[in-house]
């Protein structure tokens, strides 16, 4: 059972921004088969710490494509950013050991899910009615 599968609503029609998603969407995916199989203590922390590390450097990347874009509302999507970002580290700090991952994929999951659909598609509607700034 998949959890979160890409699909057309999704994409922001940058193709590389959409692979990147599609890569962060199949690493939470890879995360919850790991959490959920029977191998979960071996496993899981390890897919865990790859879709966190690969989010990241997607947040980063992204940000850098909006600023050279001249997206507007820059400063407000860096901010949901950061707030993911300090909400990630409190997780990983808080969280006891037995509880950690399946938390922690559940928000992420969650949150992925809800950014890309709302804030990416946000960008992605403004890049589509100006031309110029792609
Ligand atoms: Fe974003
Ligand atoms: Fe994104």
């Amino acid at each position: 059972m998949q959890q979160f599968e890409w699909g057309e609503k999704y994409s922001v029609d940058i193709p590389q921004i959409d692979a990147q998603h599609r890569q962060i969407i199949d690493l939470l995916d890879e995360l919850w088969r790991c959490a959920h199989g029977p191998e979960e203590e071996k496993l899981a922390p390890a897919a865990l710490a790859r879709v966190i590390r690969y989010a990241q450097s997607h947040l980063q990347r992204e940000e850098l494509m909006l600023r050279i874009r001249g997206y507007p509302d820059y400063a407000e999507h860096k901010t949901e950013h950061d707030a993911y970002r300090r909400k990630v580290a409190y997780l990983k700090a808080h969280s006891d050991r037995k509880d950690l991952v399946i938390r922690i994929a559940n928000f992420l999951r969650d949150w992925w899910k809800y950014h890309i659909l709302t804030s990416d598609q946000k960008y992605a509607r403004f890049f589509r009615s100006n031309p110029e700034n792609r």
